[in-house]
């Protein structure tokens, strides 16, 4: 069966990622569908080049693929300081910013991120924005016991929370961390590090999906081609 243009896309992203992997790294293993074609692609190095590497899963996810295509995992207490990490994105804007969380990993996923010696991102040309936030919440992971003064924080920062409710099973997603996510709009954001500031602020917050300045690397997946940003 062959794949749809942006599945290829992502694949291309993901496969030019896995040559930045080096014998002997310990790897952080983002989540959602384009990390899953790189960890799958580190799978098969591993396998053909006999390569000694190490995963970092940033989710239950990531964890799982890295059991299916054998990939040895540790954890970020005995490898605190990861060579790579590849992972997907949301949105990414020219300066590669980033919103990520729609899959729910974000908090894993920035404290491994910014752990990392080197960040690289894979998406399809769909998630290229000029300015991040248009048509595109941010997620955030809540502690259940600040649900509702969070809920009212963000509305009064003008922004409409909405709690993430859970498919195939009754109320909301609860992520790995056993959080739960809200999804906030804030239309088009001009400034996402200090955005990031003021929500970090709230106490109950436990991560935004803001990512600012954390990319090295990205690849973008075209019908055709891959293309390169670096910053
Ligand atoms: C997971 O929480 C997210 O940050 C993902 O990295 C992001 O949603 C990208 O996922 P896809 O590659 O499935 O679009």
């Amino acid at each position: 069966m062959s794949l749809d243009w942006r599945e290829n896309a992502k694949k291309m992203a993901a496969v030019h990622a896995t040559k930045h992997i080096a014998d002997g790294y310990t790897v952080g293993l983002g989540s959602g569908t384009t990390a899953a074609y790189a960890i799958q692609e580190l799978g098969k190095r591993i396998r053909e080049k006999k390569l000694q590497i190490h995963g970092i899963p940033t989710s239950n996810q990531s964890f799982l693929l890295a059991v299916e295509y054998k990939i040895p995992t540790t954890s970020l207490n005995e490898h605190p300081r990861p060579d790579v990490t590849i992972d997907g994105a949301d949105q990414v804007d020219e300066e590669l910013n980033m919103i990520k969380g729609i899959g729910g990993a974000l908090a894993r996923e920035k404290i491994v991120a910014f752990a990392s010696k080197m960040n690289v991102t894979v998406v399809d040309e769909t998630k290229m924005t000029k300015n991040l936030g248009v048509n595109q919440p941010i997620p955030i992971e809540v502690l259940p016991f600040a649900l509702s003064t969070t809920i009212k924080t963000l509305r009064e920062l003008d922004s409409n929370p909405v709690l993430r409710e859970a498919k195939r099973k009754l109320g909301p997603v609860i992520t790995d961390n056993g959080n739960f996510i809200i999804d906030t709009s804030f239309g088009q954001i001009d400034k996402p590090k200090e955005l990031n500031q003021t929500l970090k602020a709230i106490p109950g917050i436990v991560e935004t999906g803001l990512f600012v300045g954390m990319a090295n690397i990205v690849y973008i997946g075209g019908r055709e081609t891959v293309k390169k940003l670096e910053r």
